[in-house]
Formats: C-alpha cells, structure tokens, sequence
C-alpha cells in the first residue's frame, strides 16, 4: 500500500482543519489534510455568527478571552485570505442587536446587559422602540434590547471555499479519505492510516475531527478527548427583493423564554438557528425543530411567514464538558487536538489556527491557549509511558 509522507497530518477538513492546514503550509511547512468530504459538515451547516459578548455565559472566562482574541483576529484572516484565493471570506462586520419579548425575557437580557458591562463589554441597551429603530421589521411587542457593536457574523459557506482554496494554493495536499486510524510508535503519533489502506506519515498528527473526535481510532482509551455531538438544527430562508433588507444586523431573541437567532447575509438568505439536542449522531431534521425555529423567529420578526424556506439541516457541534476547545498536546507525542470548539467553531477558527501552528512550529503551546489542553479533564498518558 503507498505510503505518503508529510510534515503535518491534519485530520479533518473542517473551517479549523482547513485554516491550520493553510497557516502551516503558507509557512513552508509540508501538509496533507484527510477528510472524505472536505468542508461538508458542521462547518457547513453553521449559522456563523461571531458572538464572543452576546454568547458569553456566566464563568467562562477563559473561553471569553480565547473567543475575544479570534474576533478581534478575524478581520485581518479574512483580508488574507481574500488576497490570497481572490474569494470572498465571508466576514460581514454588522453588529448584534438582542431583543427581548415579554417582560420575563427582558429581565434576562437586563441581567445578562449587567453581567456583560460588569466584564468591560461593550453592550448598550435600548428601549423596544429603539430596537425597531435599529431593525423597523421587528415585531410591536419587542419590549426591549441590547445593542453590541462588536459581535459580527460570517458566510461559513463562503469561508469554507475559501480556505480550501487557500490550502491548496499553499501547497498542501488534500487526501478524499477517512482516517481509519493513527499509527503509533510506543507513545508517539507517527502517522494516519486511510481507509484504502494507504498512510501518511508525519512528525505532527492534528485532529480537527470536530464531534468525532472521541471516534479516532488508535488513540488510547484515557486519551479519547471528551467531546460529544450536540445537534443543532439550522432553516435558510430567501428574503424576497421587495423586502430586502428584512434585517441589517444578526439578531438575537429569547422569546417567551426560548432563543432563537437571525443571521442576514448580503444575498439576501436569512439564516434562523439553531436547536439543541443530545440525540447522538442523529442528523435528521426534525418537524419540531423546524416548527420552534419558525414559532420564535415570526414571534419577533412577522415577515418570517413571507420567506421562502429554501433549505432545513442539521449539524452537530463537538461539545466538551466545559464548553471550551481542546487545544494542544494530547498525551501522545506528536498528536494536537484542535477540537471541541462546540457553539464557536467559526468564531474560533483564526485563533486555533494561529494557536496550532506556532504549537507545531515552536513546540510550545502559546499562553492563549494553556487553558485549554485537555489534561482538564484528568487526562494523562503518565503510566503508558
Ligand atoms: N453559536 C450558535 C450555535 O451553536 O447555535
């Protein structure tokens, strides 16, 4: 069987497997990228919002500063990579408006407006009336928001073309095949072997294997990150020219208690997300994961029921149990996790890039990205060694 070799394997095509596929290789260093079906998974079905400060949660704040660095990075990744490939990367630097129903609803987003100024964030918040100002289309009853300048959103779709081009204009090789398993020396990564038999040999494995990544074969029990799928389903509705724009800026909604969010892009598509269930490998769009979305998106925007509803999917996000990437050394030499990035894989995406890279180039992981090894969670290859 051939066998190939490479200074990187990265496993995985994803938006995080393709952008560190393409930092390592612009840098000279020789890479091959392993997926079936490079670009088609949950990188796809994204919504693509960058929502480090409307996303924030109570704790996280690690995850917020790791999240604040990429959106802060993505601006000059987009640049260059629209340089590069002559593509559009899709970053579209709009704002975020969250609106609030009813009163129960606006008293949650008052307490989460506290929390995010008590963090230096940059929120302002507004009446109802002077959200429909910002977006006149949204529903009479928005009783309140919250406007955040800085959360944006991006064409994940757009993105993913993008890099692929960038990765192979860079010079790495893209291999249309799923890794069966890593081959080991003792403790150290050595390599992939393919489903056609044939491997890849390499001084550094990457796994960008996203919710799969507790799949990976050939890793040891005790060093199988914890990361599990979470589906999220997603409806892509056309907003008629007449129309356009229904909306200027991502909005974001808890409507008598449940969220929903609304993503604009320039072309007119409207991307409403997402739900979230724990329900394995299921990628089945459900009738009840449509009809919420569809309930809560015309609850604070009416015009919901003159969309073309084009296109309902389902993804799944690589949760961990803290909500944070795994980022980094694994245990076993020569093998990087960049996974785990549950509800931020776009946003994260230029900074786990730039983390992995100087990782693999310097053999240290940087400081940004200490807290996130997977050794948090009690991980170690100590007595295999
Ligand atoms: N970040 C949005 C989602 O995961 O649904």
């Amino acid at each position: 069987m051939p066998e190939h070799t490479s200074d990187v394997v990265v496993i995985g095509a994803g938006l995080i497997g393709l952008a560190t596929a393409w930092r390592l290789a612009a840098d000279g260093i020789q890479v091959t990228v392993c997926d079936p079906t490079p670009g088609s998974q949950t990188s796809t079905v994204a919504a693509g919002m960058l929502a480090p400060v409307t996303e924030v949660e109570y704790g996280e704040d690690d995850l917020l500063a790791l999240n604040l660095a990429s959106v802060a990075a993505w601006p000059t990744f987009a640049a260059e990579l629209e340089e590069l490939t002559g593509l559009p990367a899709g970053l579209h630097q709009t704002g975020t408006l969250s609106v609030a129903y009813d009163v129960d609803d606006a008293a949650a987003l008052r307490r989460l407006a506290d929390y995010q100024r008590r963090l230096g964030l940059d929120v302002e918040e507004l009446s109802g009336r002077d959200a429909r100002k910002r977006e006149p289309l949204l529903a009479t009853g928005v009783s309140g928001g919250v406007w955040v300048p800085g959360d944006h959103s991006v064409d994940n779709r757009q993105a993913v073309a993008a890099l692929l081009r960038a990765v192979e204009l860079s010079g790495a090789t893209v291999i249309r095949q799923r890794v069966s398993h890593v081959i080991t020396a003792g403790t150290t990564a050595v390599g992939v072997q393919l489903d056609d038999g044939d491997t890849v040999r390499a001084a550094h494995v990457i796994g960008a294997t996203g919710p799969w990544s507790s799949q990976l074969e050939g890793i040891p029990d005790e060093l199988r990150p914890p990361v599990r799928p979470v589906k999220g389903e997603v409806l892509r509705l056309r907003v008629p020219e007449a129309y356009r724009p229904a909306l200027k800026h991502t909005v974001r909604a808890t409507a008598r208690g449940f969220s929903v969010y609304l993503v604009p892009r320039p072309n007119g598509e409207l991307v409403v997300g997402a739900t979230t269930s724990e329900l394995g490998y299921d990628t089945r769009v459900l009738a009840g994961g449509v009809f919420t979305l569809l309930r809560d998106a015309r609850t604070v925007l009416p015009i919901t029921d003159e969309l073309e509803l084009v296109e309902s999917i389902a993804g799944l996000r690589p949760a961990t149990p803290d909500n944070a990437p795994i980022l980094g050394p694994s245990g076993l030499d020569g093998l990087l996790w960049a996974t785990g990035h549950y509800r931020n894989g776009v946003l994260l995406t230029p900074i786990t890039a730039q983390i992995i890279a100087e990782t693999v180039r310097t053999g240290v992981l940087p400081e940004l990205g200490k807290p996130f090894l997977g050794s948090r969670f009690g991980q170690s290859a100590e007595h295999l060694r």
